[in-house]
């Protein structure tokens, strides 16, 4: 006889968060597609270039010289050798081998930060809009989020506005730019300030700069070139977008040693270590030509002065330009107006199932009146999908 007793529930850290809304979006897609259905997909968070040919050559290399075994858990030497040079070469960091490790893309290291750095209850201060998973990180951590919305200042983060939402329970704050879904920048007059308030207050600064090299305006900038070796701040980088290598999940973290060293410990009980071919891949990738950066980079300047001409005096959308990522972020609380929708979910519903066009909606991000569109596509697909949105802004127009 089976037992009529319910089987113990899942934990209760799980209520805690929700599936992320950008996979959400690219199950969405996978099933429209299946079904045949025609969309013009600006929701991605990944380059649509392909990873370049040198990169790819090393992980055959690497197969079949059979670099297929386990390696050491925070990444081979040579691979933490290449991530401190590359950053030694770009922003003038000098971390140390015992101040690195690489992991199975920045996401990944980023959410071990979280669960070494926040005990329940903590505050992490997270500068909004932000990406859809810092929230989620921070609270299966058992940490509070405590948000600084940057809409009213057009996506611009001040040091007042993260000082003022500080208290005595503030363990962490997060910084990520340029900024998704935003592509905001932040000056390095501010950014030092904030470190300076951070360092202070004992606070840790953890900084996300996965798309540091997709810098439009001035050169690349990192939180470590401002602070030199800083004990508070762990700097989180991801070879992802840099090297158009989402797919093979690679990044790493630069930090205090102790900090570094939890890291291992939670690495060797997760995944024991990054993939060992992608570890080959990412060697290249760091040591190699450096051209493809600026290619793409260059690309994604087109696309976005594409975007930004095809979103120009829509009825209903503001769009502010956008110097990084490559994401714009409009508001489309006049389209909510018009349409007599709540909120850019309900938006985003009707446009796809109107016009086949997918955007990501605000709500994960912090900001229920936007909506997030990423240029990463071919030109042609970008300008279908602009197309649509006009056809469909316009119509809606009162
Ligand atoms: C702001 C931000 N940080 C971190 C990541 C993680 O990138 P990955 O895990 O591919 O290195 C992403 C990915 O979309 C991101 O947008």
């Amino acid at each position: 006889m089976p037992s009529t007793v319910p089987i113990r529930p899942f934990s209760r850290r799980l209520n805690a968060i929700e599936i992320s809304s950008t996979s959400d979006t690219v199950n969405t897609v996978a099933q429209l597609r299946n079904s045949g259905v025609d969309v013009v997909d600006l929701g991605p968070g990944e380059p649509h270039f392909p990873t370049p040919d040198h990169i790819k050559q090393a992980a055959i290399e690497a197969i079949h010289s059979n670099k297929t075994k386990y390696t050491a858990v925070p990444g081979t030497a040579k691979l933490r050798e290449a991530i401190v040079e590359r950053h030694h070469l770009d922003f003038g960091s000098n971390y140390d081998m015992d101040e690195v490790i690489a992991c199975p893309g920045g996401k990944y290291a980023l959410f071990m930060v979280m669960q070494i750095l926040i005990e329940e209850g903590d505050e992490v201060v997270i500068p909004t809009p932000s990406w859809v998973s810092f929230k989620d990180m921070v609270r299966f951590a058992g940490g509070q989020c405590v948000f600084v919305d940057t809409t009213p200042n057009d996506f611009v983060l001040i040091p007042e506005m993260v000082e003022r939402a500080l208290t005595d329970r503030t363990k962490v704050i997060i910084l990520n730019f340029p900024n998704n879904p935003s592509g905001a920048l932040i000056d390095a007059s501010s950014l030092k300030r904030i470190t300076e308030i951070a360092a202070f207050r004992k606070i840790w600064v953890v900084a996300d700069e996965c798309y540091a090299y997709l810098t439009f305006v001035g050169k690349p900038l990192s939180v470590a070139q401002l602070t030199r070796h800083a004990s508070n701040i762990v700097v989180v980088g991801s070879l992802s977008k840099t090297y158009a290598m989402t797919g093979w999940r690679l990044g790493y973290a630069l930090g205090p040693a102790p900090l570094i060293s939890a890291m291992q410990t939670v690495q060797s009980q997760e995944i024991s270590c990054p993939c060992s071919v992608t570890q080959m891949a990412g060697i290249a990738a760091l040591t190699g030509p450096q051209g493809c950066i600026e290619s793409m980079r260059q690309g994604y300047v087109q696309l976005r002065d594409q975007a930004m001409i095809g979103l120009k005096d829509l009825p209903g959308i503001r769009t502010v330009a956008a110097d990084g990522a490559f994401f714009l972020f409009p508001d489309v609380s006049g389209q909510l107006r018009f349409l007599n929708l709540q909120t850019a979910r309900e938006f985003s519903t009707l446009l796809l199932r109107r016009c086949g066009v997918v955007v990501v909606p605000g709500e994960g991000f912090g900001s229920p009146t936007h909506v997030r569109v990423a240029y990463s596509v071919s030109n042609r697909e970008l300008a279908r999908g602009i197309a649509k949105l006009r056809e469909f802004c316009l119509a809606n127009q009162r």
